[in-house]
């Protein structure tokens, strides 16, 4: 018998907005150049460029002049100059210079807002919240990005459903049903949860495909015959408003944030394949196990996208079925979904607070 409480009150959730005081995932470190481009995180539409120096910046996407989109203009400088009648603006968003401005005019001052971003582990963090707060909230990060014995692959996620049921599809390890045609991991287990303000951790006991012990383990990536099912354990995180995981000691995987409104997240789907089984490989020199490491950038695409492309479909339909039909309430036997969803409206509440008191 299911319990009132299992029963997950799908109308409160799918509609809460984001905590804004955190770092969110707005683009990678290769989207951003110094052709100015537009993102939006959760309504928030904002202008990302790199100055002359490289640096990262990022603006309201908005010019104030007459309210065309920053994003379509160029950046010049440190500065981003309006596509429309040539207004530039400053990396703080002041207005910095008019190109027809009369001698016995003043500069408009007409502040847009800029934002704290930075450049980590080959992604643009950015922080949507209260300003003053950034420098004391640490951006999640992606370790394993830079070292040398983690082989990356990433894959974009472009889904039309609200984040929570991106985030609940992650940390539901029982729908390993859905990508049985990629042998991700079988028969889990929910063995633990714990809980608190920031973030929830699930442990399951599940059945791994891979078990990369051998230079050659890392063609199991490619051929199916190679592979043998083992127990393994299977974490995973939400670590608000990010996700991270590990199956043994094999794979590692994260999901990066960037959600757009209540029916639209982006986010970043990142697999780390693990080869410090082979402590050999720490007698190599330096610039062979970098040659190593780039050239198997990407060595699990075809299944992240194949994964990626199973579970957006999945949850595409969840959301078109709530937009139909809010009324029709979810049956949830995995307590780890609870907790999710405690912490996801928890959050928010603190959004509205925050924002009701500005
Ligand atoms: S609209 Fe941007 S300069 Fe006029
Ligand atoms: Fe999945």
């Amino acid at each position: 018998m299911i319990s009132s409480n299992s029963i997950a009150k799908s109308e409160q959730i799918r509609e809460s907005a984001i905590d804004f005081d955190c770092w969110y995932v707005v683009a990678r470190s290769t989207e951003v150049t110094d052709k100015p481009i537009g993102v939006t995180l959760w309504k928030l539409p904002i202008a990302l460029y790199r100055d002359e120096i490289g640096v990262v910046r990022a603006l309201e996407d908005r010019c104030p002049h007459r309210q065309v989109k920053l994003s379509s203009g160029e950046a010049i400088g440190n500065e981003i100059e309006c596509t429309y009648h040539g207004w530039r603006f400053d990396s703080e968003g002041n207005c910095s210079s008019v190109p027809y401005l009369a001698e016995n005019q003043k500069l408009p001052r007409c502040k847009i807002r800029s934002y704290p971003v930075l450049e980590l582990n080959g992604f643009i963090w950015l922080f949507p919240g209260d300003s003053n707060l950034a420098e004391s909230i640490l951006p999640m990060g992606l370790s394993e990005w830079d070292e040398l014995n983690y082989i990356a692959t990433v894959s974009i996620i472009e889904c039309k459903g609200h984040y929570s049921y991106l985030i609940e599809n992650l940390m539901d390890m029982y729908h390993g049903r859905l990508h049985d045609d990629y042998q991700a991991w079988a028969s889990a287990k929910l063995e633990n949860i714990s809980e608190n303000s920031d973030r929830v951790d699930v442990l399951y006991e599940a059945q791994s495909y891979y078990k990369i012990d051998r230079i050659w383990s890392i063609s199991q990536l490619f051929f199916p015959s190679l592979r043998r099912l083992h127990p393994e354990p299977l974490k995973v995180s939400y670590v608000y408003p990010h996700w991270a995981s590990s199956l043994g000691n094999d794979f590692k995987i994260y999901c990066l944030f960037c959600p757009i409104d209540e029916t639209n997240t982006r986010a970043y789907l990142i697999h780390f394949t693990s080869l410090n089984a082979f402590w050999r490989l720490h007698k190599l020199p330096i610039w062979f196990r970098k040659f190593v490491k780039d050239s198997l950038f990407g060595a699990a695409q075809k299944m992240l996208d194949g994964l990626v492309r199973q579970d957006v479909a999945a949850i595409e339909q969840e959301q078109n079925s709530y937009l139909k039909n809010p009324e029709l309430r979810n049956y949830e036997l995995n307590r780890a979904i609870v907790s999710v969803q405690r912490l996801i409206k928890n959050r928010a509440k603190l959004a509205n607070v925050q924002s009701s008191q500005n």
